[in-house]
């Protein structure tokens, strides 16, 4: 195995993992990910950027072989995926200091029992003279833990991100084809990791906006030569006027709430507002939070269970809450056989959701014809809903999808 060079002198030493399918016990990878880690030789000094995922050792191992000094180890992120390599890194080049931001600092011990005397810290905006480069250290934090940094190659204009702008996927290709990754991989990458922090994401982005960046190397995924696409993406999923459009996660037991869908999708869609349906009992949920990301309103479709919500539509529920999606507006839809609290159940399970609640529709049993006529008037008020805030019209390199 060996190294690729990005730029002369910086190198790709990390590991592709096809095969990985599931990440933290939960997130669908359909496209599996990677570890990515650089090499950087300045003239006298030599910078080791990000490890790999333990079980990938042997990768970072062989691609490191015949490199016989390492001055620095940046860490930019402390989770395991790109720090777990750092003790064997430790042992091999025992003269390696570790750079990493204050808060990394505690983060290290705790997470993988490093001596806290083996850490510098460096400071927001800090630079280190490899000898003709320069590593300057860019405190952006929450993106996606507390201690996240980037490390820019001053000479080079490379932006080194960890997990940010990163995207869960495997390639031989060391290099983004145009903006092409940006709408899949990238978009799936954001929503689940990144989306969170929106706000502070926000922040970031315009403490890199003066940076001139030619290329952004992250330590998941391939790497921008042209970063303008993904930065344009980032800016437009982390703002905050929503796309025209409706997610609309559904679960049905006996068809009668799939009628409810069937009707609710086509009076949307007939007035101009998009919708993203998701039957919950077959859904990829990496695609509900790629579709959460940009849409104006979120509604539940869901049967009554046990006087409560099915457990399949409240798992959407429990997604979107927690991953705090920029949706202004939200209702419920769903059926009820005698009685129950399901409305008052999902309700109470988006806290985190800054939304206005538009009026239910609930049917029992079957709907009628009235309940379908409810239906329509609700996609009348969202559509008007939509139309009196300022809706996004995406960027150029990702404009919403017709
Ligand atoms: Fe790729 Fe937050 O680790």
């Amino acid at each position: 195995m060996m190294p690729k060079e990005i730029l002369p002198g910086v190198l790709a030493v990390g590991a592709q993992d096809f095969d990985r399918r599931l990440f933290d016990a939960l997130i669908p990878l359909p496209d599996g990910t990677s570890y990515n880690s650089y090499l950087v030789r300045g003239r006298t000094k030599t910078a080791l950027i990000d490890t790999v995922e333990p079980d990938w050792r042997h990768v970072l191992q062989a691609k490191l072989r015949g490199v016989e000094r390492i001055d620095y180890l940046v860490s930019n992120h402390t989770e395991q995926d790109h720090s777990g390599s750092i003790p064997w890194v430790l042992e091999r080049y025992p003269g390696v200091e570790i750079l990493a931001s204050e808060p990394a600092r505690s983060m290290l011990v705790d997470h993988l029992g490093l001596a806290s005397e083996r850490i510098r810290t460096v400071a927001d905006g800090e630079r280190i003279d490899l000898g003709g480069r320069t590593l300057r250290f860019i405190y952006t934090p929450w993106v996606h833990w507390p201690e996240t940094m980037s490390t820019y190659l001053e000479e080079d204009r490379v932006l080194f991100s960890c997990d940010w702008f990163g995207a869960h996927v495997a390639s031989t290709e060391l290099f983004v084809d145009g903006a092409r990754c940006v709408e899949d991989e990238a978009k799936r990458y954001y929503a689940e990791i990144m989306m969170p922090f929106r706000k502070i994401i926000q922040k970031n982005l315009e403490k890199i906006r003066d940076l001139d960046i030619q290329m952004i190397a992250p330590s998941h995924g391939q790497i921008y030569r042209d970063p303008q696409p993904i930065l344009c993406a980032y800016r437009d999923w982390t703002d905050d006027r929503p796309h025209n459009s409706v997610v609309l996660p559904w679960v049905s037991m006996h068809g009668s709430t799939a009628m409810m869908v069937e009707r609710l999708t086509a009076a949307l869609s007939a007035r101009g507002v998009r919708v993203f349906p998701f039957n919950m009992s077959v859904a990829d949920i990496g695609q509900l939070a790629m579709a959460l990301v940009d849409a104006a309103t979120l509604i539940v479709a869901c049967p009554t269970v046990h006087v409560g919500p099915h457990p399949a539509a409240l798992q959407a529920v429990v997604l979107a809450n927690a991953l705090r999606p920029k949706a202004r507006f939200a209702s419920i839809v769903g059926t009820y056989g005698w009685a129950g609290k399901m409305v008052e159940a999902l309700k109470g399970a988006m806290p985190n959701l800054k939304v206005e609640f538009l009026e239910p529709v609930i049917a029992k049993g079957m709907p009628k014809a009235t309940d379908l006529e409810a239906l329509d008037r609700l996609a009348e008020a969202v559509a008007a809903k939509h139309a009196e805030i300022g809706l996004s019209e995406g960027c150029s390199f990702n404009p919403p999808a017709v």
